[in-house]
């Protein structure tokens, strides 16, 4: 196999992640990585020939290149230092807050900085020396937003597409960032730069204008001699494969064991890496308080909060596994019974089959982020029912609520509209619920990950180099 490709795909994440402990050696044990990214990219990949350059979420390692499920993985080395600095220091400290409606406050500080910038240059030589002649390069997610102009400069040849996961944020808020100029002028290295909803492309657009005074026509940018397009494409989820798990008979018998194993109570489910934009002590709290106003009764109904370790490191994450681990105590304390908990609260990721196994399961789905990029878990619910039964809860502050329009939406901040909105979707019928999953399934299936991905790259490559229209400005 040649050692450069045509197709080449840059994030911070391999699709797979050493499990800690297990060595480096032979006897090394490898798991699927966590998060959204990984879901969407690793399906496209395996449909195409191409390279992944990424981290293998090991500190210190340095790994050779190596294939697994007919993708050519290449590994990108970081420090200790590396991933206290520029992955869990600038990465999730300062872009990940900032670009969530500063949720939590970011940490501003000169030496995640300068670690983010040295990485990216680590990413940015390591795609260089990957990509054929006139190859596509495509960088994903905020953590290498400086890759596109720095592989740029090294290899002018290359068309570079940029998919931006998490939202991207209004000038007022994106204006505190000490390293703002530096972060656009990056991002304009691109010949695409994609995001989920078409305001974050308009936010980008306006910031290029206010703070780098560039001139530019609807939502291209014009920079250096080139036209910089920023555009919409929300992305999805694998339809194929989720239909794939629904049809095994082991998948189906396993959520038919749950739902006996909970005592045939009604099901609220909750998915999502332990993570403070997800609203998951609002649901939580909401949850609780239908028993304390006496609509609930325990044994008739019960919260499974499945929350998968995330970034353990970075303090606001420990700060709110205590807060959720106190809530669910306490919840569990004051509104269950002998043999019958209102929370399930389990703190581990799933495998894919045991996880459709709990969306067949659930009767509602609770997806109450107070800001997110898309949130495929809404998606992956709505995909894996067919059977036209459940119900989504959604917030109004995740992407997927501009497609989800049938869903139950709500805002999460609001713990009275947030109860109300649960009784509603738990005492649906089944005829609204079949209603309102058509609805929703007919967008997901015809809008899946593969429609994302073919959009997203055809767009790339129809981008011309040069301007053709007069700017404005
Ligand atoms: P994010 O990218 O912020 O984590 P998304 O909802 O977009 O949020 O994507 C999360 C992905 O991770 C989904 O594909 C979901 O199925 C998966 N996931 C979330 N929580 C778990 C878990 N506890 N176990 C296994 N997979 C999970
Ligand atoms: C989100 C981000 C991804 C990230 C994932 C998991 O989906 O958009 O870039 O990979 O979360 O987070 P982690 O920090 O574990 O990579």
């Amino acid at each position: 196999m040649s050692n450069v490709s045509e197709f080449v795909v840059v994030a911070n994440r391999l699709p797979v992640d050493r499990v800690p402990g297990t060595g480096t050696g032979a006897g090394a044990a490898w798991r699927r990585s966590p998060g959204g990214l990984v879901s969407a990219i690793a399906p496209v990949m395996r449909r195409r020939e191409g390279t992944w350059v990424g981290w293998h979420g090991a500190p210190d390692e340095v790994l050779e290149p190596f294939e697994t499920d007919g993708m050519r993985l290449v590994p990108v080395m970081q420090s200790a230092e590396d991933v206290e600095h520029y992955y869990e220091g600038f990465s999730n400290a300062t872009l990940w807050p900032l670009y969530h409606d500063v949720v939590a406050p970011p940490v501003y500080s000169r030496e995640m900085w300068d670690a983010y910038v040295r990485v990216n240059d680590r990413f940015a030589k390591a795609a260089s020396e990957v990509a054929a002649e006139g190859a596509i390069v495509w960088v994903q997610d905020y953590q290498l937003q400086l890759v596109p102009a720095m592989l740029r400069k090294l290899r002018p040849d290359l068309r570079i597409g940029f998919f931006l996961h998490i939202p991207f944020p209004p000038l007022e808020l994106f204006w505190q960032l000490p390293w703002r100029r530096q972060i656009l002028e990056g991002l304009l290295g691109a010949d695409l730069v994609g995001f989920q909803l078409p305001g974050a492309a308009s936010n980008f657009v306006r910031l290029c204008r206010r703070l780098l005074d560039a001139r530019y026509n609807k939502q291209d940018v014009y920079w250096d001699d080139r036209v910089v397009r920023a555009r919409a494409f929300p992305i999805s989820v694998d339809v194929g494969e989720l239909n794939d798990l629904i049809a095994r008979p082991s998948v189906r018998e396993r959520a038919e064991e749950i739902r006996t194993d909970l005592g045939d109570a009604t099901i609220l489910l909750g998915v999502d890496r332990l993570d403070y934009t997800k609203g998951i002590t609002q649901r939580l709290e909401a949850f609780g308080e239908l028993f304390g106003d006496g609509h609930l009764k325990p044994g008739q109904a019960v919260f499974v909060q499945i929350a998968t370790p995330s970034r353990e490191r970075v303090e606001q994450y420990q700060l709110l596994r205590d807060q959720i681990e106190q809530q669910v105590g306490r919840i569990n304390g004051e509104y269950g019974e002998i043999g019958f908990p209102v929370v399930h609260y389990m703190h581990t990721s799933y495998a894919r089959d045991e996880l459709v196994a709990l969306y067949l399961a659930a009767d509602v789905m609770v997806v109450t982020p107070l800001r997110d990029g898309m949130n495929l878990v809404a998606k992956e619910y709505v995909a894996c029912r067919s059977d036209l039964r459940g119900t989504l809860v959604l917030s109004e502050f995740a992407g997927a609520a501009s497609e989800l329009r049938r869903a139950y939406q709500v805002n999460p901040y609001d713990i009275d509209g947030l109860k109300d909105t649960l009784r509603v979707a738990l005492n649906a019928e089944p005829a609204e619920q079949a209603r309102r999953m058509r609805a929703m399934r007919k967008r997901v299936i015809e809008h899946d990950v593969d429609r994302w991905a073919r959009d997203f790259l055809s767009a790339l490559e129809q981008s011309q180099h040069h301007p053709e229209q007069h700017p404005e400005h």
